[in-house]
């Protein structure tokens, strides 16, 4: 309770009795979270453990200002690989309107939600009537073609902000990586935000929030 978010914080890693790592962290630099983990509750009645995903990059990619500005009831959002529906369901709970694209089902309470349309496409393919405020996109599916739509969903201004994940390769994760961000850098045209973060439920994948 007496922790003082402006002063640096000391870091120990104890090895063994005899050995240990000194650490410290500057404020602003550094995970709010002890140990860095987000101890976020999984949404409730949520169609699939994917949900955790989402809310933890909507917590740890987008300030709090940036949460309350960018996501609001009312707006509206696709969802690129939908199915089951748990990112889905993180944007209906926040009061957005979501077209849901797979050719997939989708689960309760996301099936037959008032909010939600349920579009069996191809998200590669589809695009929408008019721009959105949001999209999301958890297709499994090679991350520089996953980079390169998403470049375009952002250059045909087809929506404002975005949260994508690049599923990461078994080899060479560090060089898919800054390859697709640089190709998205370079495709994308001009961005507000672009931020990228391996997060703690799931490392197997980099989430990027991107804000035109
Ligand atoms: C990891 S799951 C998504 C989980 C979802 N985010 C959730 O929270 O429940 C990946 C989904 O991408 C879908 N998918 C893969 N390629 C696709 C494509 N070309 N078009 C639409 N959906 C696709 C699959 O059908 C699958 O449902």
């Amino acid at each position: 309770a007496s922790d003082d978010a402006r002063k640096p914080r000391l870091h120990v890693l104890l090895h063994s009795g005899t050995a240990l790592d000194l650490a410290s962290s500057r404020p602003g630099d550094r995970s709010p979270w002890p140990g860095g983990i987000p101890r976020l509750r999984q949404p409730p009645h949520a169609p699939s453990r994917s949900a955790a995903k989402l809310d933890e990059a909507i917590h740890t990619l987008l300030t709090a200002e940036e949460r309350t500005q960018l996501l609001r009831e009312g707006m509206r959002a696709a969802d690129l690989g939908a199915a089951p529906g748990g990112w889905t369901w993180v944007l209906v709970r926040a009061g957005l309107r979501v077209s849901a694209v797979d050719n997939g089902p989708l689960k309760e309470p996301v099936l037959g939600h008032p909010q939600v349309e349920h579009l069996r496409a191809d998200g590669f393919r589809w695009q929408p009537a008019r721009p959105l405020d949001w999209m999301v996109c958890d297709m499994v599916e090679q991350p520089r073609r996953v980079a390169g739509r998403m470049a375009q969903w952002f250059r045909e201004g087809w929506c404002r902000n975005a949260v994508f994940n690049l599923k990461l390769p078994m080899k060479k994760r560090w060089e898919e990586t800054r390859y697709c961000l640089d190709l998205f850098r370079a495709e994308a045209g001009e961005l507000k935000a672009l931020r990228a973060r391996q997060l703690y439920h799931d490392r197997e994948e980099i989430t990027v929030f991107a804000r035109r």
